[in-house]
């Protein structure tokens, strides 16, 4: 009798993810968004450059760097130098959402959607910050500088940075972004300042500075990165920051305070403090609000930008043992059936309605609007290691075990508990896979966290002195 052995479900996902690989000519040059063929694809048959990231990573640590290679030169491509013509056009600077792979005859070309096909006209802001610091993750597991050094990547990292960098209206060190410019890419008052685009922002500017061939030309722009990063760390860590301490604080807040030193500082009035969050804030442990804007304070918890805030060292050490502790305190309601909400908690009634535009996707608990999603798995295993608390990344992994393979790899789920699978969840979603796949490897490969983590900045801080 021959024995069919079964496979484990590392093997599993490592066989989806590489039946999701993407090729241009003979070459692999990204991974489709999911495998799902029972739904219509819309976009998802393309490659997205945020969901390529985690693929992207798992392939790093398993030394299939072609793959990485190619992704980053076709990339480069794609991305905008030429000024534009009209307003439609992509601004110089910008990375697409997602790219996919067409033909005429029997030429092949790359198609590149920069929000101008995308459902709701968003801005991909996100892209151009995970394509740099990609490009770092590629160098760290290579070994090898002199791709990032070509004149293409030296290029294309300081268009990147001339639109980040360049003048704005505004007078605050953070990025100011339209809504839905990330991975909650539809309205969810994401617009303004929101954390989920600060700390990638932030992460991208220091990969931007390692990647910069030090030389006269780009000695103008490190300054600039470094004068960016110091008002930049001091902004987030001391108006972001909310605990119990904090919370008393603006519960005592006056208001229409003018001049220059006054202590609320963005005018934000007592009464914004949602109900909500007075029961829910734990005794200990704290976290980075959603938003800050004048009069105007987001009190919800978004994942992306906790957890990136804690990788790229943008929240202080206690301030990232504490947002896990948070995480820890609150798991029910951040984790509970299945690793993460996106963000918490949901809005509803005519706050729903207000926000999302009344958006029938993002009903209150599901998709963006308080949903899980997997992918956010591997984030919440590297700030746990980083931080020393492997013991919350394993209870994550383990939930998610317990189901994903199961119930095929959906994109999101549903629910306050997240116990259902996502109405509209595309199946066989190749970031899940990836997630999944990433925070198990990271677990057994600790050293492979310098891919991504960052320790605390000396250099911004010494030239702020
Ligand atoms: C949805 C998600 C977005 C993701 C895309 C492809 O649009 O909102 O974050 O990149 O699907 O998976």
């Amino acid at each position: 009798m021959v024995s069919v052995k079964k496979l484990t479900i590392e093997e599993k996902a490592n066989r989806l993810l590489e039946e999701a690989i993407i090729y241009y000519g003979d070459r692999p040059v990204g991974a489709l968004a999911a495998l799902d063929s029972t739904t219509e694809a819309l976009n998802y048959d393309q490659c997205f450059i945020r969901d390529f990231v985690p693929v992207a990573l798992v392939f790093l640590i398993q030394g299939k760097t072609d793959i990485i290679y190619n992704f980053l030169v076709e990339t480069v491509t794609l991305q905008k130098q030429e000024r534009r013509i009209d307003c439609y056009q992509p601004p110089p600077g910008l990375m697409p959402a997602s790219f996919k792979v067409g033909s005429k005859g029997d030429k092949q070309y790359l198609d590149a959607d920069f929000g101008d096909q995308a459902i709701g006209r968003v801005t991909p802001i996100d892209s151009c910050l995970w394509w740099i610091i990609l490009l770092r993750a590629y160098t760290k597991a290579t070994g090898n500088l002199s791709l990032a050094h070509q004149p293409e990547f030296q290029s294309a990292l300081r268009f990147i940075l001339d639109i980040c960098l360049g003048p704005q209206f505004e007078m605050t060190p953070t990025l100011l972004v339209p809504d839905g410019a990330c991975m909650i890419d539809r309205r969810m008052g994401v617009d303004g300042y929101p954390i989920e685009i600060q700390s990638l922002f932030y992460a991208a500017l220091r990969s931007a500075r390692e990647l910069l061939i030090p030389n006269i030309e780009s000695q103008d722009l490190i300054n600039k990165i470094n004068n960016r990063l110091g008002s930049f760390i001091y902004h987030i860590r001391a108006y972001y920051w909310l605990d119990l301490l904090k919370l008393n604080e603006i519960h005592r807040y006056k208001g229409d305070q003018f001049g220059e030193s006054v202590v609320n500082k963005f005018n934000i009035y007592p009464d914004s403090i949602p109900y909500w969050l007075t029961e829910w804030m734990p005794d200990r442990g704290g976290y980075l609000a959603g938003n800050l804007g004048p009069g105007r304070m987001d009190f919800r918890f978004f994942a992306i930008g906790n957890l990136m805030a804690i990788i790229s060292s943008l929240a202080t050490e206690s301030q990232s043992k504490e947002i896990l502790t948070l995480i820890e305190e609150r798991w029910d309601s951040l984790v509970s059936r299945m690793p993460m909400k996106v963000c918490f908690p949901a809005v509803d009634g005519l706050a729903w309605q207000i926000i999302t535009g009344s958006d029938p996707k993002n009903t209150p608990w599901s998709y963006h609007n308080g949903g899980s999603w997997p992918v956010l798995l591997w984030m919440l295993m590297a700030a746990a290691q980083k931080m020393g608390r492997e013991d919350l990344g394993d209870r994550a992994v383990a939930i998610a075990q317990s189901r994903l393979a199961e119930d095929q790899w959906p994109e999101y789920y549903d629910g306050k508990n997240g116990r259902l699978i996502g109405k509209s969840a595309r199946m066989y979603q190749t970031w899940t896979i990836a997630g999944f796949l990433l925070a198990k490897l990271l677990r057994d490969n600790p050293n492979y966290l310098s891919l991504v983590c960052m320790d605390e900045d000396t250099e911004a801080a010494a030239c702020n002195i």
